[in-house]
């Protein structure tokens, strides 16, 4: 692939190759060997909505690969502020760096962006559309903990509706036969066009409110944030917020996983991290290794 724009590009090879590479550079990740296979390259960083982990994963991964990183963490600090639209922006930075990374509010924008450059494009998320290379960490994660992806159960449990983290995680399940369930209010269940997509390739997900239902037979627990920012109507979201919260009680002599792409509100109790359960934070780290094998993938071919 020339660009990641979103995880229905990738065929399941495509994808078991970043896994395989990453593995590979997870030593290089926490700094034990080093490498310098991207020395010279630049990666432009394009972020109009805010980030810790994918930003500083990217940038991390750059580093590591003893290239280099400019760009943007907030607009307030570049010429967006002054009234520059996002093809001269993405056309200014493009001719500085080896490939961009960009995170937008609006869907589609990643895909736009990488018709008007010649270099590699990577979606960071775009509005609710999606999240690529959150699900290639994901997926990193349960191979890498679980030892396996097919023959996995896993829950999608939250924000359906708005999360780009499971729209794309939902589509690369579906590939490695993964048995879903879609966990969430009524409201914020999982977008039709989804559903479809994942039916036509015969994938079928239960659907429920109740996360009961689902609670003794998963292996992996993926919970979401609830998206205030993605509600157009305020009261929807006080209505909405709160709906799950994942506390040890819950969860206390289940054989799972929790999951969460973070950020985290209160949707996980605090003491969760504390135990065997809570793998978000191990699940952010692997953005570093995943990211390099992405990073060299992208700018080494191009
Ligand atoms: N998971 C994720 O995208 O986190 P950030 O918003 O902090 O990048």
């Amino acid at each position: 692939l020339k660009n990641i724009i979103s995880i229905k590009d990738f065929s399941k090879k495509d994808i078991n190759e970043i896994l395989k590479s990453a593995e590979s550079l997870e030593a290089v990740a926490r700094s034990k060997e080093k490498s310098d296979s991207l020395t010279g390259k630049i990666l432009g960083m394009m972020f109009y909505e805010p980030s810790t982990r994918t930003r500083l994963s990217f940038e991390t991964a750059m580093k590591r690969l003893n290239g280099g990183v400019i760009g943007f963490a907030e607009t307030g600090a570049s010429s967006v502020t002054k009234g520059e639209n996002l093809a001269d922006t993405a056309r200014m930075v493009a001719e500085y760096a080896d490939a961009l990374v960009i995170r937008h509010d609006l869907e589609g924008a990643a895909r736009y962006v990488s018709d008007m450059v010649d270099v590699p494009v990577i979606n960071a998320g775009d509005g609710a559309g999606q999240h690529p290379t959150q699900t290639l960490l994901d997926l990193f994660t349960m191979q890498r903990i679980m030892g396996k992806i097919k023959g996995l159960k896993v829950a999608l449990i939250g924000d359906l509706k708005y999360g780009r983290t499971v729209h794309s995680l939902s589509y690369a399940l579906g590939m490695y036969g993964v048995k879903m369930s879609f966990v969430s209010p009524d409201e914020l269940k999982m977008p039709p066009g989804i559903v479809h997509d994942l039916n036509q390739n015969n994938v079928v997900a239960q659907e429920t409110s109740d996360i009961n239902e689902v609670l003794d037979e998963v292996d992996v627990l993926y919970v979401t944030r609830i998206q205030k920012e993605r509600f157009p109507d305020p009261e929807e979201y006080s209505r909405i917020k709160g709906a799950y919260r994942i506390d040890y009680d819950l969860i206390k002599g289940k054989d799972l996983i929790v999951m969460h792409p973070l950020p985290k509100m209160d949707e996980i109790a605090h003491e969760v991290d504390h135990t065997p359960y809570g793998k978000y934070f191990e699940q952010a780290f692997y953005g570093v290794p995943v990211r390099m094998a992405i990073l060299e993938s992208l700018i080494k071919s191009f």
